[in-house]
């Protein structure tokens, strides 16, 4: 029997041919992969525009660099969330503000309330493990002139749903957006990968020229930027993928829908929830134990990969050792970030695997 992993990336003939023919065509950087693909990416989200990057961290410095952060500003960001969500704010000149999360695993509104000062100038609002964030944040930082940061790395195609019905899919639900192609993501490009979408056209031309040295034309530098360019071959490959994205969700959603409907009843397991009128991408199903070392024992002896997301929450890890909140008590934060273990759920996962970790969860 072999092991189940946390994820499997997708590779398939139409990948390969279009990766191939772009080495082929010899422009491999700088071309109309790239062009092609930003706007495709920012078809797929209702974007104004999106511009393909070298990964998820460098679309978020730069997200801060357009959206013009500077020195002693102040940048509010959970916790509970992957490392680079948090560093990009330093990186930026920034000061970071950590808060804690809802039980979404998401920013929590209130907490964002409270921690709003003259000095703020933006939010970082983390879709985790595909999960949108509170549409009640997006009010908030309108009504407080604050830029709002999507960090969509682990949540290309979620969605939220509005009372009349509109559907508003990451990467158009804030000001900026940054996603991340990592190789385990819901959709991924061959290697490192990100892109960066605005909904804001006052942003559009800044987003155009960040991953270009800031260039405004050939000859003229208006902004800081750099080379955070994505090569041609892996915008090929991601605009493949891109077609492939509905399908995948469904599948995703299919599997996490089965976890739900088949491995509740387990008291042991504290289940993921979906916020209310949203549509989740499940780039991770994280389920909140009570021993997570038995947990992940139980897994490995299945042979299924189990493993605890963010066991160190950002305040406390050593780089933000003489950050102000570094020794605080962040109540949901602390009490579940090392109880909460991601299970299997990538849209490869075959039927057979499926009932695997549903037996799995079941005689845990
Ligand atoms: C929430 C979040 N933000 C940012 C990133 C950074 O993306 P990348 O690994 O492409 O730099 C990741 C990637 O794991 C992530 O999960």
């Amino acid at each position: 029997m072999l092991r189940i992993p946390l994820a499997r990336p997708s590779w398939d003939d139409e990948m390969r041919q279009a990766a191939i023919a772009t080495l082929d065509s010899r422009q491999w950087v700088k071309g109309h992969q790239n062009v092609a693909f930003g706007d495709s990416f920012a078809d797929y989200c209702g974007a104004l525009a999106a511009t393909p990057c070298q990964n998820g961290s460098v679309a978020l410095w730069a997200a801060l660099q357009i959206a013009e952060i500077s020195a002693g500003d102040e940048v509010i960001v959970p916790s509970l969330t992957f490392i680079a969500s948090a560093t990009a704010i330093p990186l930026a000149g920034a000061n970071a503000v950590f808060v804690d999360v809802d039980e979404y695993y998401c920013m929590d509104y209130q907490a964002l309330k409270e921690a709003i000062t003259e000095r703020t100038k933006a939010v970082i609002a983390v879709h985790l493990f595909g999960q949108v964030i509170d549409p009640r944040i997006v009010e908030l930082c309108q009504q407080n002139q604050l830029v709002l940061i999507e960090d969509a790395a682990q949540a290309h195609g979620a969605s939220i749903t509005d009372e009349a019905g509109k559907k508003t899919f990451t990467g158009a639900i804030g000001d900026i957006a940054c996603f991340s192609f990592f190789p385990s993501k819901n959709m991924a490009v061959g290697g490192e990968g990100g892109m960066i979408t605005t909904s804001k056209q006052h942003y559009v031309e800044r987003l155009n020229g960040i991953v270009n040295h800031g260039r405004s034309s050939r000859i003229e530098v208006q902004h800081l930027g750099s080379n955070l360019r994505m090569s041609e071959v892996s915008a090929a490959i991601g605009s493949v993928q891109l077609l492939r994205l509905d399908y995948w969700l469904q599948r995703r959603r299919e599997i996490a829908t089965r976890y739900l409907q088949e491995c509740g009843a387990n008291e042991k397991l504290r289940m993921p929830k979906i916020r209310e009128n949203s549509q989740h991408a499940w780039h991770q199903f994280c389920i909140l134990v009570e021993d997570e070392d038995a947990f992940c024992k139980h897994m490995d002896e299945e042979l299924i990969d189990a493993r605890v997301h963010y066991p160190i929450p950002c305040h406390k890890q050593p780089v933000f050792t003489n950050h102000p909140q570094h020794n605080i008590n962040m109540a949901t934060t602390d009490s579940i970030s090392t109880k909460l273990v991601a299970i299997p759920v990538f849209h490869e996962m075959r039927d057979d695997e499926v009932e695997r970790v549903i037996l799995a969860l079941n005689s845990y």
